[in-house]
């Protein structure tokens, strides 16, 4: 049989999600109308071996308790719950640390998700990667562009046969365009790699070396994958498909049309149809029932729009993901950008960001940082004709001139 670990964090990382992690866990903030990590759910409940889930992090308890509930009804084939590490453990100490837990029912396998990506998740694929090689661990990779590969954990990777012959965490230069994408298959014989690399980094826990010895942290990446590789244990299954990171507020935007995509390939009963007499829609777009939308609107593509929602007359939104109880007022156009939970656009307002390739890297613009997608944090107010463009706006502030390129706080 198989099983999975999601790796959920905690609160005092995912600080770049700001402002919108105020309110809500990065985990279940809403793309495609569903928390980030329902994907991940969905996707695991497809493999029939698959029962168990954990997740695993170092958020209070209560956190995913409403999530698990719905969760139990959305996915009765999955046992899913949640293990609190009780401090950061690293991205392979939780793993590390409810070892005995992830092994009861002796898995042969079992999947390790980090919560904060979207993809299609061919697990499937991976499964039957991993059947073909002798190695402890198949990573999901895939090609990003030369700028941006350096953010992530780059590897070299055997076109014959797809072992991993270099995995570099974060490299300063570049090496290589391949990256993980944050998904892995394990044997369960991996618990006696992290086994190891706990007693090599309890060993050098005297250390001079401050450096080495300030953070006990197990991580998965350079004290577990890396020796993997060194040891020819390490696969890779290269995927095609779209994957993104979310790390900033505004990749939920480019996490949304991910998973918008997908459902009109997979589930398109879960997006919004046209229909005669109501708004025009263009591509995927996902609108909840309870959201009260004018039929002269004009919708997508790449939009999500959440509960109680109400959009008047005219407006044009696009690329965008509106958060529950939002007003938006007649003639307004919102492009690029999250609008936070109970929102008020008024009318013939713009509210605006860029479309770039990459959310995560900042765009530079005259030297300074700029934003690409616009937020709007919560219950914030934007006055009638205001325009917003390039901007983070912080929970509550209420906007009666225009801004451009700035951080409203
Ligand atoms: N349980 C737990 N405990 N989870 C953690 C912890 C921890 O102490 N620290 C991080 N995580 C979770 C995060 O919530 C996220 O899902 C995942 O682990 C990885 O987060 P980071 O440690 O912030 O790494 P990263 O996202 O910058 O880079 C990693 O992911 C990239 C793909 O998105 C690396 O694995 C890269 O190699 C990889 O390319
Ligand atoms: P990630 O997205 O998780 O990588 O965080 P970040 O790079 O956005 O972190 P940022 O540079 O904003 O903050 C640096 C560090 O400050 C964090 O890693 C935390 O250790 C600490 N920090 C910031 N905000 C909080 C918070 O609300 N609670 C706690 N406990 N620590 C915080």
């Amino acid at each position: 049989t198989l099983k999975a670990v999601i790796l959920v964090g905690g609160p005092s990382r995912g600080t770049r999600f700001r402002p919108l992690s105020l309110d809500v866990p990065k985990p279940l903030f809403p793309v495609a109308g569903e928390a980030v990590i329902y994907h991940h759910l969905s996707a695991l409940s497809q493999l029939p071996d698959l029962k168990e889930v954990l997740l695993i992090g170092f958020f209070e308890d209560n956190v995913f308790a409403p999530f698990l509930q719905r969760a139990a009804t959305q996915f009765p084939n999955l046992n899913i719950q949640y293990l609190r590490e009780y401090q950061s453990l690293g991205t392979a100490g939780g793993i590390y640390h409810f070892r005995d837990k992830i092994l009861e029912g002796e898995p042969q396998q079992f999947f390790v998700l980090h919560v904060d990506i979207a993809c299609p998740f061919p697990l499937t694929d991976m499964i039957q990667a991993h059947m073909k090689h002798r190695g402890i661990c198949t990573m999901l990779g895939t090609k990003v562009s030369r700028e941006q590969a350096t953010k992530y954990g780059c590897l070299v990777a055997n076109p014959d046969n797809n072992e991993v012959l270099h995995y570099v965490e974060k490299p300063d230069a570049f090496i290589s365009d391949l990256i993980s994408c944050g998904v892995y298959l394990f044997d369960r014989s991996v618990m006696n790699e992290l086994q190891k690399a706990k007693a090599r980094k309890d060993s050098h826990q005297d250390d001079t070396d401050v450096v080495a010895s300030s953070d006990q942290r197990l991580r998965l990446e350079q004290d577990v994958l890396r020796p993997l590789s060194q040891d020819h244990k390490l696969y890779v299954h290269v995927t095609e498909r779209p994957w993104r990171q979310i790390k900033t507020a505004g990749s939920a935007v480019g996490a949304n049309a991910v998973y918008l995509e997908h459902l009109a390939k997979t589930s398109p009963e879960k997006l919004y149809k046209s229909s005669e007499g109501g708004p025009e829609i263009d591509g995927a777009v996902f609108i909840d029932p309870s959201a009260k939308i004018d039929p002269t609107a004009k919708i997508g593509p790449n939009v999500s729009i959440g509960p109680r929602v109400q959009i008047g007359k005219g407006v044009r939104i696009k690329d965008a993901i509106i958060l529950d109880g939002v007003q938006i007022g007649m003639g307004s156009c919102i492009l690029h950008s999250v609008v936070g939970w109970n929102s008020k656009v008024g009318a013939w307002a713009r509210v605006e960001g860029s479309p770039i390739a990459d959310p995560n890297i900042a765009m530079m613009e005259n030297g300074v940082k700029s934003q690409s997608i616009t937020i709007l944090g919560k219950e914030v107010s934007v006055k009638d004709e205001i325009i917003i463009r390039n901007c983070i706006v912080l929970p509550h502030k209420e906007l009666k001139y225009s801004y451009h390129s700035e951080i409203l706080m």
